[in-house]
């Protein structure tokens, strides 16, 4: 793959693909760490004298303009944290981003509208994503390919695109590589891995993967109750997704043959309903009322995974361990996030809920060894896929 430095991109209009999916309240960003780990490669490009033209989807718009879903406060944002003006295009691919694109001057950025307000950007017909990409490759000369959250989408900003010019890798993208090749391929030992977040279903693929490389596996957030009520535990109206039992119980009985640690809560904060101010309180896995629903794994199930993590020299987490957007629920993720900045391990968190849980708590990012912007896409890259944005910068 070529990189940046090997483009020459001076007096040049380089397309940035970048993931500034970011997660608003109204038109307030609440958390801006991807747009901040954006900034090298944007940066590098305007000190090199190039045009920058940035293109990012935000949410998942249907094909179609839609307010909420406007990229217009992240150009803002975009432009504080550069310190420069960020020219905004009101359309994708339109008049408005061929004039922006044209009016562009050395050094000087603009960001489009969201590439998923245009049909061909993730439509399953490769002609309509051609089509798109074709009106993209007008606007500029070059392309850069630095969306590491969005590689694993088949999307024409992401994948169609690059052959259409000539391209290159951005740096986030590297970075980002090169530390999951590590977690795949040659992790220091003993390495452990943290799950978390709602569905198992989502998480399948990747504890298929990681039941042949990690060493300790530690499960939390809604996703353990399908494991709770497969070892036979009674869950009570907790999230629990009944038509995974049998492959939950497979796992569970592929790790025990294969020496792989499966470590799950002991207790869980059961809540009267999926609410801040409902009543809660931390009961045993074996005792959850039946009207009651797990919300966060429990204290001793906090101190139980701290001790799974002090002897790990390296550490992948995905997924909060509880709901911790409410307070009293946000426990065990305060716990677990604490037990990855005290150990000695090299500590990956897997972007999307836990990278904005580890801000969200409080905590110095530099305390991490490394926190993905990409979250399915770094469960992806786990599982072994090809990722359809990396192939095509080939
Ligand atoms: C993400 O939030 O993980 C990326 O921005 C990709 O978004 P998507 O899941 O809507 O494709």
């Amino acid at each position: 793959m070529r990189t940046i430095d090997e483009l020459d991109v001076s007096g040049k209009r380089v397309f940035v693909r970048a993931d500034l999916n970011v997660p608003l309240d109204g038109d307030r960003i609440t958390d801006d760490g991807r747009i901040r780990a954006a900034l090298p490669t944007i940066t590098e490009l305007r000190e090199r004298g190039a045009r920058v033209i940035v293109a990012a989807h935000l949410g998942r718009p249907k094909g179609a303009p839609d307010p909420q879903y406007s990229l217009r406060p992240v150009a803002t944002r975009l432009g504080e944290l550069l310190g420069t003006e960020v020219a905004f295009a009101a359309d994708t691919a339109g008049e408005s981003a061929r004039a922006t694109a044209a009016a562009l001057g050395d050094g000087e950025v603009a960001l489009l509208e969201n590439v998923r307000f245009e049909p061909g950007e993730t439509s399953k017909d490769d002609a309509e994503r051609g089509e798109l990409a074709d009106r993209f490759a007008q606007l500029a000369d070059l392309y850069v390919g630095d969306a590491f959250g969005a590689v694993h989408r088949k999307h024409a900003s992401v994948f169609d695109l690059p052959g259409k010019l000539p391209h290159a890798v951005g740096g986030l993208v590297l970075a980002e590589v090169e530390v999951l090749k590590k977690l795949t391929e040659t992790p220091d030992r003993p390495y452990v891995v943290a799950l978390g977040g709602s569905k198992v279903s989502d998480k399948l693929a990747v504890i298929d993967n990681l039941l042949g490389t990690a060493d300790r596996l530690l499960i939390g957030g809604g996703m353990v109750f399908t494991f709770l009520k497969a070892k036979g535990y009674e869950v009570g109206s907790s999230l629990l997704e009944t038509d995974q039992i049998p492959v939950v119980t497979e796992y569970l009985e592929r790790a025990e043959r294969e020496g792989v640690e499966i470590v799950l809560p002991v207790d869980v904060v059961a809540a009267e309903k999926f609410a801040a101010d409902a009543p809660h309180d931390a009961v045993g896995v074996d005792a959850i009322p039946a009207d009651r629903m797990g919300l966060d794994i429990g204290p001793k199930s906090q101190a139980l995974f701290a001790e799974k993590l002090a002897d790990a020299r390296t550490v992948f987490w995905n997924g909060p361990m509880g709901v911790f957007e409410m307070a009293p629920y946000a426990g065990g993720t305060r716990a677990l996030a604490q037990a990855l900045t005290d150990s000695g391990a090299f500590t990956v968190v897997g972007g999307g809920d836990s990278a904005a849980a580890v801000r969200a708590l409080g905590f110095d990012e530099a305390a991490f060894g490394h926190i993905s912007t990409g979250g399915g896409a770094s469960l992806e890259y786990l599982e072994g896929k090809d990722l359809p944005g990396i192939d095509a910068l080939a």
